[in-house]
């Protein structure tokens, strides 16, 4: 059976909130599948951290010689990350061929076991962890994350045409911060610039989430209800 599904969750720019999406959209998934996280972003890992695990080890099996790592469960998601893996603040300095060489060893090395999703968190760029992903972890779809930010959209088009040249499908859009929910309030407040990202980028919102103060603060034991049209247009496709 192996993992059915493998969605890369990315975008070129950092800081538009990927690794918020994959750790929010794994946690929903995770009620109706099985699922795991490979958090790729060998620049700096977050999901050991979103998750409260951080001096968490993955536990090591020799199997006919090849030493494996066991992914951690925790919330009934399956985890494995460059951070459980790399010496804190070390990463950042490799050059683009170890980066490459770490990422391939985590997503093979890894025992998944049986999945029906596997989310990558992608790093930041369009550069040799990209390829990497591409060649060796082969994501059966991507989806981009962006924001309404001149500079977000400018990035998210620069991933579209990256993997478009990389032949893998672009499931659709994650409008991240559409807009503002505040503190002690129902009211949707649209404080960010109102920008048409299907018509600049080309591609389908298939869901809206908006910055609230409990999505800056992830907390894995509650779903985000905000996450369920996204959830509900990525089984219809995946
Ligand atoms: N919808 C949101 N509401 C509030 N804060 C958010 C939201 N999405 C992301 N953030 C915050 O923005 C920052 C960047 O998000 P992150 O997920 O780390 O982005 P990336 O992985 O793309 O670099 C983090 O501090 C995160 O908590
Ligand atoms: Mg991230």
């Amino acid at each position: 059976m192996g993992i059915k599904q493998i969605i890369a969750v990315a975008s070129a720019k950092g800081g538009v909130g990927k690794s918020t999406i994959c750790a929010n959209l794994a946690s929903y998934f995770a009620k109706d599948f099985k699922v795991g996280i490979l958090d790729a972003d060998i620049y700096g890992p977050n999901q050991h951290i979103l998750f409260n695990i951080i001096n968490s080890k993955p536990e090591v099996q020799t199997i006919d010689g090849q030493k494996f790592f066991m992914p951690i469960e925790v919330n009934n998601i399956f985890l494995n990350s460059m951070g459980f893996i790399l010496e804190k603040n070390k990463a950042a300095m490799w050059r683009g061929p170890m980066l490459s060489g770490a990422i391939k060893q985590l997503k093979k090395l890894t025992q998944w076991g049986n999945l029906d999703y596997l989310f990558i968190d992608m790093p930041p760029g369009t550069g040799d962890a990209y390829l990497t992903v591409a060649s060796e972890i082969k994501p059966n779809n991507v989806l981009l994350v962006t924001s309404q930010s001149k500079l977000a959209v400018q990035d998210t088009i620069k991933s579209k045409i990256m993997f478009e040249k990389l032949k893998i499908p672009i499931i659709g859009l994650v409008d991240n911060m559409s807009y503002s929910i505040y503190p002690n309030s129902d009211d949707e407040v649209f404080d960010f610039p109102e920008i048409n990202l299907e018509n600049e980028i080309g591609l389908k919102v298939l869901g809206s989430i908006p910055r609230t103060k409990d999505l800056a603060n992830f907390n894995p034991n509650k779903l985000s209800s905000f996450f369920e049209p996204l959830y509900n247009e990525l089984i219809k496709v995946t």
